[in-house]
């Protein structure tokens, strides 16, 4: 039984009958949507979403669960769904869709895909990853790129600093950025955000087949390696770069240090771009986007994506399978991503609004597709099982806090982490 299913008027079936309501009020429904979108720029996109919906007659339930990377949301996720009780649709990425749509509770949206042509319109790979045995359980709504560095001009120029494009020059920067009383790295320690940073560095230092050996296919050789020793302590150096309030700092909080020029640069997913854009700066101008390190020609894949609920109520189901088609649409494509920080998914689409640094992303995200350095992202919950993904955060966090832990100490456990799975 729905709790969420809204109470019928009988006085609606009358209004209807004498053609006082419109068919759009008579089929409209409730969404209610799961998401983790609480910041400024993140905010603005999610409420692209709920306009689009209400513009259709529908009513939008907001179920917003703050916590960058969104594991607070998935925690109460996983309850409302075992009490019977799921929303509409909950923003669930990778192999996480598979996980859920195995306990039975997503919802089939091949009617929608089939009549939106979402098999051509989607590059096969993301495709797949939305379908459970063949069929559509899940929208998506964009692509994030994951290695980036933002760095604040103003701030290096004060500090007589380039903006780096290895690690050799990121420490180089770093120093000068310390040295002009500037807080180098903008950092949250939080454990996804540590993995954001591990993981552009296990990329920018081992390249994008070590990334794939070690992180993807998480191979127990590639795992503990020189090379993973390199990045491990290559990792660990970062943290020297970081100032002492960054324990739990919000990913957002830090992005805002940026923007002030309290900090340098921060290493973070393409949504930090919705934080400048929503404060009212421009790319190239108030802040720049560089590849991470050494990791130009690569690129880290997350693409964010809504996976649907079974739901009983005729007319909610209606107002899903409109949201799964606004989602989408090209209109929507455009504006929820002007404001994200992302590229949309969609292909084909114009992008004449958008910016330099999303031009960019777009362009990286085919030439890495074909150089075969297209990665996803482990700590966007893109490339492994979630318990793995956990197991494997908790270490790299671990080994990023304690001091006294060692490199070979670290790809032990990692080894142990991946075996989760
Ligand atoms: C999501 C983004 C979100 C970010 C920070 C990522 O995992 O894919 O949509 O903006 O976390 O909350």
């Amino acid at each position: 039984m729905n709790v969420f299913r809204p109470a019928r008027h009988p006085l609606g079936a009358a209004l209807i009958a004498c053609g006082v309501l419109s068919a759009t009020a008579a089929t409209a429904g409730e969404v209610e949507v799961l998401h983790w979108w609480t910041s400024g720029g993140e905010a603005k996109a999610a409420a692209e979403l709920k306009a689009t919906m209400q513009k259709q007659g529908h009513t939008w339930k907001d179920f917003a669960v703050a916590g960058g990377g969104g594991d607070a949301a998935m925690t109460v996720l996983k309850s409302r769904v075992v009490s019977g009780n799921s929303p509409a649709a909950a923003q669930i990425k990778g192999p996480s869709i598979q996980e859920w749509a195995r306990e039975g509770v997503l919802a089939n949206m091949d009617n929608v895909a089939k009549a939106e042509k979402w098999d051509s319109l989607l590059p096969k790979a993301v495709a797949d990853g939305l379908k459970y045995q063949a069929h559509y359980v899940a929208a998506p709504v964009n692509v994030h790129r994951v290695n980036w560095l933002w760095a604040n001009p103003e701030a290096f120029k004060k500090a007589g600093a380039k903006v780096p494009t290895n690690w050799n020059e990121f420490f180089a920067a770093a120093e000068a950025l310390k040295k002009a009383g500037i807080i180098p790295v903008a950092h949250g320690g939080q454990n996804w955000q540590d993995f954001t940073t591990f993981e552009s560095v296990a990329l920018g230092v081992g390249g994008a087949d070590f990334y794939k050996k070690a992180l993807v296919q998480l191979d127990a050789g590639s795992l503990k390696s020189p090379t993973m020793q390199k990045v491990l302590e290559t990792f660990k150096k970062v943290k020297d770069y970081t100032d002492k309030n960054a324990p739990g700092r919000d990913w957002n909080l830090a992005t805002a240090m940026v923007i002030k020029g309290e900090a340098g640069m921060q290493l973070m997913g393409d949504w930090a771009k919705g934080e400048f854009v929503a404060a009212g700066k421009a790319p190239g101008k108030d802040f720049v986007c560089v590849a991470a390190p050494g990791t130009a020609k690569s690129f880290t894949y997350n693409v964010d994506s809504f996976a649907l609920f079974k739901l009983k109520d005729a007319a909610n189901q209606k107002a899903q399978q409109d949201l799964a088609k606004a989602i989408m649409s090209p209109e929507f494509q455009e504006v929820f991503n002007l404001n994200k920080g992302s590229i949309p998914v969609r292909l084909g689409m114009n992008l004449d609004k958008f910016d330099e640094c999303a031009k960019t992303s777009a362009a990286d995200f085919v030439s890495s597709n074909k150089a075969g350095s297209l990665v996803p992202s482990i700590a966007h919950g893109m490339a492994v099982p979630s318990a793995v993904e956990g197991a494997m955060k908790d270490v790299v966090s671990q080994y990023w806090n304690d001091d006294k832990m060692t490199a070979g100490a670290a790809m032990d456990r990692l080894v142990a982490a991946a075996k989760n799975k």
